[in-house]
């Protein structure tokens, strides 16, 4: 059952097979899929070979398969996690009764929003990133960026798959309209305000793998405790490919702190211009990405108070960050949780009812594993024995999403009034002389074994192989 079928058209482990209506409306979608992938999909890589890991099952012992491929030819299909069959509800107004295998009428406009809202980030990200390859700073990192595409790529067709199988006709133009949104297009944007966000630089996107992707983490975990056990199934695959693209995010970053670390200790100064004169990034300005990135990403999990928070809850839509895990009765009703308000001008706490405040429960369990991660980051300062430090900015800084948006908030959490935000913003957030900056360190070198000076090598290569392996064949 989880060995998945690389003979048919479309690869699957569902047996779509047996469902000719669904396998035609797929089949129907596919070139459409292809034809969104040339217009839009990675810049100068049809002709490119690219080392990826594919897919061949479900198990967690079934991701070794790695080989040369075009990316166009890669064979992206349906995969579900195998299901239990007596799963139980174990959450919200249903938690005991049995799992649903098909959508109840009454929670269909929730389910298809959600899964949607969710589609919708898959193909942005690809559009966000299709210029990157032009300017990757070695060949390991451009075919990182082009496995992280791929797999985009396939989460669509997952949320396509859903769509197609249990929405039928609203599905079918759904799935449509996915391929229909772009990234940043005025007339017809992508759902969510991070992903028409440009991803203008290698720096913005380490940083957006380390954070957005990490919202796609919890959002698709929250989905992988639903009632609707396809939705549950589907979310804990995409899961397992999310974890890889956190790691570019992670490890990317990290790779430019040690060069600049090593810069500060060669040249005995920790100073911007002199840092930026030697081809380096400096620490400031990796500060204001992270604040950047970091503020834009927590936005994404939506309004601290939110009525559809609680229902998606309540009808067990939606679950929260390891829903099991957690000792309470997992219904919360009486429960309260505190959200930040803003009062006569001041960030105060109130404590409002958790069922209303699990946009804010998910962003706080996001916030908390970021930062374990920037602790990493820190490390490696504290390694080459320097004393500076990364820190995440404040919870209320840049919001443009609840209560928050209604205030200017400093990094270290003031209040401040606009004058003071003016003066200081771009202190605070990547300015347009910093795109600048880093946009000139942004050439291509693709020599196997090369790295542009801004970055250090990782530890090892992909899969084993070493890290002047040949990951990409330019033909
Ligand atoms: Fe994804
Ligand atoms: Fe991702």
């Amino acid at each position: 059952m989880s060995t998945i079928n690389y003979s048919e058209k479309i690869p699957n482990n569902v047996n779509l097979a047996e469902d000719r209506t669904l396998q035609r409306a797929l089949e129907q979608w596919q070139p459409s899929f292809i034809n969104w992938w040339d217009d839009v999909g990675p810049v100068g890589s049809t002709d490119s070979e690219v080392y990826l890991r594919t897919a061949v099952s479900v198990d967690p012992q079934g991701w070794a398969q790695f080989g040369h491929v075009k990316m166009r030819d890669y064979r992206w299909g349906v995969f579900l996690n195998p299901g239990s069959a007596d799963r139980d509800v174990h959450f919200g107004d249903h938690k005991g009764e049995k799992v649903w295998q098909d959508v109840p009428g009454e929670h269909r406009a929730n389910l298809r929003r959600i899964i949607v809202t969710q589609g919708d980030t898959e193909p942005a990200s690809v559009e966000q990133q299709r210029h990157l390859g032009l300017t990757a700073p070695s060949m390991y990192d451009l075919r990182n960026l082009f496995q992280i595409n791929v797999e985009e790529g396939r989460h669509l067709w997952a949320m396509v798959y859903l769509l197609q199988k249990h929405f039928g006709r609203d599905g079918r133009e759904e799935a449509g309209a996915l391929l229909e949104r772009r990234s940043g297009d005025e007339n017809n944007p992508r759902i969510l305000g991070a992903f028409n966000e440009a991803t203008p630089d290698w720096l913005a996107f380490f940083m957006f793998t380390y954070f957005t992707d990490r919202d796609g983490k919890f959002q698709l975990a929250a989905l992988a405790e639903s009632a609707f056990d396809p939705l549950a199934r589907t979310t804990k695959f995409m899961l397992t490919e999310e974890a890889h693209h956190m790691f570019v995010g992670e490890s990317g970053v990290s790779r430019v702190i040690q060069r600049t670390a090593q810069a500060i200790n060669t040249l005995k100064t920790d100073d911007p211009a002199t840092l930026r004169g030697a081809g380096v990034i400096d620490l400031e300005t990796l500060q204001r990405y992270v604040n950047f990135h970091y503020s834009v990403t927590i936005d994404l999990f939506g309004a601290d108070q939110s009525s559809n928070a609680a229902t998606f809850y309540s009808s067990g839509l939606k679950g929260r960050y390891e829903e099991g895990k957690r000792d309470d009765d997992h219904v919360l009703k009486g429960q309260t949780y505190k959200v930040l308000e803003v009062v006569g001008g001041q960030l105060v706490e109130k404590e409002v009812p958790m069922l209303n405040a699990l946009n804010e429960v998910l962003r706080d369990d996001f916030i908390k594993d970021s930062m374990a991660g920037v602790g990493r980051w820190n490390k490696v300062l504290e390694k080459a024995g320097l004393p500076h430090r990364l820190t995440v900015p404040h919870k209320a800084f840049h919001r443009n999403i609840g209560a928050l948006s209604q205030v200017k908030v400093s990094p270290d959490g003031r209040v401040v009034a606009e004058a003071e935000w003016a003066t200081n913003k771009d202190k605070w957030l990547p300015s347009r002389e910093d795109f600048a900056f880093v946009a000139s360190l942004m050439g291509r070198v693709v020599e196997p074994g090369q790295f542009a000076n801004w970055i250090a090598p990782p530890n090892m290569g992909i899969n084993k192989q070493p890290v002047d392996f040949e990951y990409v064949r330019f033909n």
